[in-house]
């Protein structure tokens, strides 16, 4: 693994370290090919988010409909004092670096900043929300590291955090676009990085009444729907292929084994092209976008646990809508066996 270590200046603030682990480039014609050769025609919600499809989730995140964001943004207000203190002292690692706005709401409610690391994919978004915290608060050391954290699971050896407890943030419900086996299998990841005494702060979207999941996925506006058509479009843009956007709409429906489905259904009969390759879609056939697992508290515990995390306090609104887990590391101890 080769990391280089680089520092910027910001206008403000102290210089990023930005540690570059070079993560491969997506294959997005690979993984369009074989996501549209299933029966099951999906492409993974990873490649929603280039730039216009960044700012459509930005769009949507503001949506009345769209309760997450807000919520969850309520719930880090309302207990900021109590959250800091549980987090303590250690290095605070953000699996996403997403929008500055949670941390900042953690950070303020600190006696003294922790080391702050964030982890992303994209190089650019990763160094925008950095500069963007330094500039608020000049006295952070922030440390950036790109790399797809939901493949590669070592961090560099980083000397400003080398003797710290390390204390993962991964808001915004994100775990709900993996299926339940493949969130257990990331905790499990993000527990080793963690490590021995390590905590982890995780915001997850509890289930609730269809009549508040479905709008939220399925608005008024219809950006949500624009967020997933946005995917026909790039890979037209990218791909050169010949997705007809008017012979597609958007679905959003609860399924209540527990999961919002989003997709994009044909409306006829049809057949896609691209790099000489025919895609065949029937009339009413689904082309799966994201899964959004939600969970009860008593489901999303059982799951950290099997991921060898041990729940140490549980955030909610008055609603119970959302939901912030503190989460502890287990000594090897306490740990499950493999089955
Ligand atoms: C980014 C996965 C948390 O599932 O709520 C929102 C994605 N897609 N509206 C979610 C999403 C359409 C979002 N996550």
């Amino acid at each position: 693994m080769s990391a280089t270590l680089t520092s910027n200046s910001p206008v403000l603030g102290s210089p990023i370290q930005l540690y570059d682990l070079h993560p491969p480039l997506e294959d997005l014609r690979a993984e369009v090919l074989r996501g549209l050769s299933q029966p099951q025609k999906s492409i993974s919600p990873k490649f929603l988010y280039d730039k216009q499809g960044a700012e459509l989730f930005d769009a949507i995140c503001t949506l009345d409909e769209y309760y997450l964001t807000r919520t969850e943004m309520a719930i880090l207000t309302t207990h900021a004092q109590e959250i800091a203190d549980w987090i303590g002292d250690g290095a605070l690692i953000e699996f996403g670096s997403g929008s500055s706005q949670k941390i900042r709401v953690l950070f303020d409610a600190m006696a003294s900043l922790p080391t702050y690391v964030a982890l992303d994919i994209s190089k650019q978004h990763l160094q925008e929300s950095c500069a963007d915290l330094v500039n608020v608060y000049p006295n952070l050391l922030a440390i950036a590291i790109c790399t797809d954290y939901t493949q590669s699971f070592e961090l560099p050896a980083i000397p400003a955090i080398a003797d710290q407890r390390r204390v993962g943030f991964f808001p915004g419900s994100s775990i709900g676009n993996l299926e339940p086996d493949e969130a257990v299998e990331f905790l499990k990841n993000v527990a080793g990085v963690l490590g021995a005494n390590g905590r982890l702060l995780v915001g997850v979207d509890l289930k609730k009444s269809t009549a508040i999941l479905e709008p939220a996925y399925d608005d008024a506006q219809r950006v949500s729907a624009a967020f997933a058509m946005n995917l026909l479009a790039r890979i037209n843009r990218e791909l050169g292929a010949d997705f007809d956007l008017n012979q597609f709409h958007y679905r959003a429906f609860y399924n209540p084994i527990g999961r919002i489905e989003m997709g994009l259904v044909s409306h006829i009969d049809q057949t896609i092209h691209f790099d000489g390759v025919e895609i065949p879609f029937r009339q009413g056939e689904t082309l799966r976008t994201e899964y959004s697992y939600k969970y009860n508290l008593v489901e999303f515990q059982q799951l950290a646990e099997q991921a060898g995390f041990q729940t140490k306090a549980i955030w909610t609104d008055p609603q119970q809508w959302f939901s912030v887990y503190g989460l502890e590391v287990m000594p090897p101890s306490l740990r499950q066996t493999p089955d």
